[in-house]
């Protein structure tokens, strides 16, 4: 276990995992921003250390980080001794949908081995709040806009199955200890970053997901975007889905987690805008962002693709008071100028 914290006081405070990814790194920021102290701890298996430093820019804050694989248990009592946290949120995961159809044990392993470790130490040392990051795919192929919290469930890869499987485990552990509260959060398409430009999605690989996608066409890295499909039965034939900008996601993280602090036991949120946007729309977004045109070509449908899928948000904004503020075209910007600063700084790192 590496860690830049040396001897440290107890103090009360919120453990973040995976909190030097992407999603990690902006909840990271608003949970410094809204006045708590927060513990990052990640393996750095798909993050770069120097995310920490621009966290402590933007927040004028101190960040502590930890690095350590959360399969590594003792190595997690021993974080949970050094700390009195007040609450967990538990973000570290491998997201790769594909790849996880081509390793599902190391996916398995991964996911619910964090997840299965978390609880452990959550019930070990009375750790009661627990925020979980999990995603729309656990709605799988479910056809019924908008999707609500209490739909079926059921999931078409190992990667969402995963997600499934984490949710139970945390189900059946809040049935058990009545003291326990967790928030189900169901991710729907984060995109963006920070309006600083300085923290945002990196992506080792050739994207999967489409925005970082079309963001490395609009900077020349890769030459054109595939469009899977033209022939949905949606507003210009290509797949809809519900962007979110990754701040706004972060922020509700907050709210989550005062909801946590108001003894609630179990609760399933969706995160989403409650809005739908077509892939060319998505494109031409960007091509408003970067000021250049960002080609493109219609190719066969991906599988596993379902044709539209957003989320209602009435639940989110009434029992958390959360509401995402930004649009597509702030998504854009600010992930534009991401973009921007990575390829001038990090691209090589
Ligand atoms: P990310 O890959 O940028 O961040 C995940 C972090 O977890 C990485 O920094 C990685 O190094 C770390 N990690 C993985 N396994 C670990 C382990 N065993 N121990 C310690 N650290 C580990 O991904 P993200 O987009 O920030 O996603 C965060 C969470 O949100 C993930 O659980 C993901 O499944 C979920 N989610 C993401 C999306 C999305 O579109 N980005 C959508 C729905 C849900
Ligand atoms: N798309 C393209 N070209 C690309 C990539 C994607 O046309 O190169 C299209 C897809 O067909 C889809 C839309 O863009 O219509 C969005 O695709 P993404 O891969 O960006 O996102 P998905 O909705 O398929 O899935 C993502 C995550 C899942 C998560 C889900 C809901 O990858 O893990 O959002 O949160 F479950």
């Amino acid at each position: 276990m590496d860690s830049n914290l040396g001897e440290v006081a107890k103090t009360n405070t919120v453990l973040l995992t995976g909190g030097t990814g992407y999603i990690g790194s902006h909840v990271a920021v608003e949970l410094a921003m809204s006045g708590h102290s927060v513990v990052l701890l990640d393996n750095l298996s798909n993050s770069r250390a120097s995310v920490v430093d621009r966290i402590a820019q933007i927040t004028c804050k101190p960040v502590q980080f930890i690095r350590l694989d959360m399969l590594d248990y003792e190595g997690l009592c021993a974080v949970f001794e050094q700390y009195n946290f007040d609450g967990v949120i538990h973000l570290a995961g491998m997201k790769a949908v594909g790849e996880s159809v081509e390793k599902p044990l190391e996916y398995y392993r991964n996911n619910v081995g964090a997840t299965i470790n978390l609880a452990r130490c959550c019930c070990k040392y009375n750790v009661v709040n627990i925020v979980f990051s999990s995603s729309a795919t656990v709605y799988g192929t479910n056809a019924n806009m908008p999707l609500c919290e209490d739909n079926d469930t059921g999931c078409v890869n190992p990667y969402g199955w995963t997600k499934l499987m984490s949710e139970q485990i945390l189900r059946d552990v809040a049935r058990s200890r009545k003291d326990c509260n967790i928030a189900l959060l169901r991710y729907f398409n984060p995109i963006g970053a920070h309006s600083s430009g300085l923290i945002g999605e990196c992506p080792n690989d050739i994207p999967s997901n489409l925005a970082p996608y079309v963001l490395k066409v609009a900077s020349g890295q890769l030459p054109y975007v595939r469009v899977f499909g033209n022939d949905y039965d949606t507003v210009d034939g290509t797949g809809v889905r519900d962007y979110i900008h990754v701040v706004d996601l972060a922020k509700g993280h907050i709210n989550a987690l005062d909801k946590l602090n108001t003894n609630c036991g179990l609760v399933t949120y969706n995160l989403g805008r409650g809005k739908g946007y077509s892939v060319l729309e998505v494109i031409a977004a960007f091509e408003r962002a970067c000021g250049r045109k960002i080609p493109y070509k219609f190719v066969q449908r991906r599988a596993g693709d379902i044709a539209i899928c957003y989320a209602s948000v009435d639940k989110a904004r009434e029992q958390l008071g959360w509401q995402a503020q930004y649009d597509i075209d702030q998504m854009a910007i600010d992930g534009w100028k991401w973009q921007q600063y990575y390829v001038k700084n990090l691209f090589n790192e």
